[in-house]
């Protein structure tokens, strides 16, 4: 079944709202922890299933040849060329708080470049979506990178994982970013951070180790806001640990000198 970036697009905003109004929903009646995953810290809600549940129902019932990628349940395999990848809930542990950075990402690849995505929020009503030719917006209106910060003065967004060697890593090379930069912010939703540069919110964002449902969907709008997106080979040496795994996204003119400062910061192998 074939369909162009605008239509992904446009189904991954249609189920990215309903999914955002059933966390919303569940989040009112009080959230229940139903289990961890990488760490103690790394928590699964009832919420983030139901909701998976039902992006994966709404996606296949439109498109039932596609593939679905989803942070809480099985791959499904379709034949179609389109495979979606969904985050039911990016920033649990915000919603899990009442915390306001929380967010549904929907993300739509086709023959594996992706091509359409869908970021909405949970705790504040806003809502991102880009499609690969047809720009980005935010609330639907137009958005792009602020233009390029000098080094020295950009805002940088980041995120932890929940793996404490991880964290370790990554904290020991911000203390060096930190003072070559205007600041770090921790909102903990890497989908919106991500979102926050592509609208001008932010002028970059770093993090070691997130995963394509945290930030597949924010990457198409990124890109189409005048960004570059990229999983580069990172410096952390565990175990089982990718060897592409620290995600950088800054403006597309800015991208060179911010690559830069994480090689120095020591992110970058
Ligand atoms: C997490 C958030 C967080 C980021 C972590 C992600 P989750 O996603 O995006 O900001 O730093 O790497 O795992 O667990 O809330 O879906």
């Amino acid at each position: 079944m074939s369909a162009g970036p605008d239509e992904l697009r446009d189904i991954a905003l249609a189920v990215g709202r309903e999914a955002a109004v059933l966390a919303r929903a569940m989040r009112e009646e009080g959230v229940d922890v139903a289990d961890t995953k990488s760490s103690g810290t790394d928590v699964v809600t009832r919420a983030d299933r139901a909701v998976e549940d039902l992006l994966r129902r709404r996606i296949l019932e439109q498109r039932p040849d596609d593939s679905i990628l989803g942070e809480e349940g099985d791959d499904h395999a379709g034949t179609s060329g389109v495979r979606w990848i969904v985050d039911p809930i990016d920033g649990t542990v915000n919603y899990l708080y009442g915390l306001r950075d929380c967010a549904v990402s929907v993300a739509a690849e086709r023959d594996g470049e992706l091509v359409a995505g869908a970021v909405v929020g949970i705790g504040a009503p806003v809502e991102y979506a880009a499609a690969t030719g047809h720009g980005a917006t935010r609330d639907g209106q137009p958005i792009s990178v602020r233009p390029d910060t000098p080094v020295g003065q950009r805002l940088v967004h980041t995120g932890f994982g929940y793996r404490a060697e991880v964290r370790a890593h990554q904290s020991a090379c911000l203390a060096r970013l930190l003072p070559q930069v205007r600041d770090i912010r921790r909102f903990g939703s890497a989908a919106l951070d991500i979102c926050h540069v592509a609208d001008g919110s932010g002028d970059a964002y770093v993090e070691e180790g997130p995963m394509p449902w945290d930030w597949s969907a924010a990457a198409v709008v990124l890109r189409e806001a005048g960004g570059r997106f990229g999983v580069l080979p990172g410096t952390m040496a565990l175990e089982g640990w990718p060897a592409e795994s620290v995600v950088v996204a800054t403006p597309a003119d800015g991208w060179d000198a911010f690559v830069g400062l994480l090689r120095e910061a020591g992110f970058l192998a």
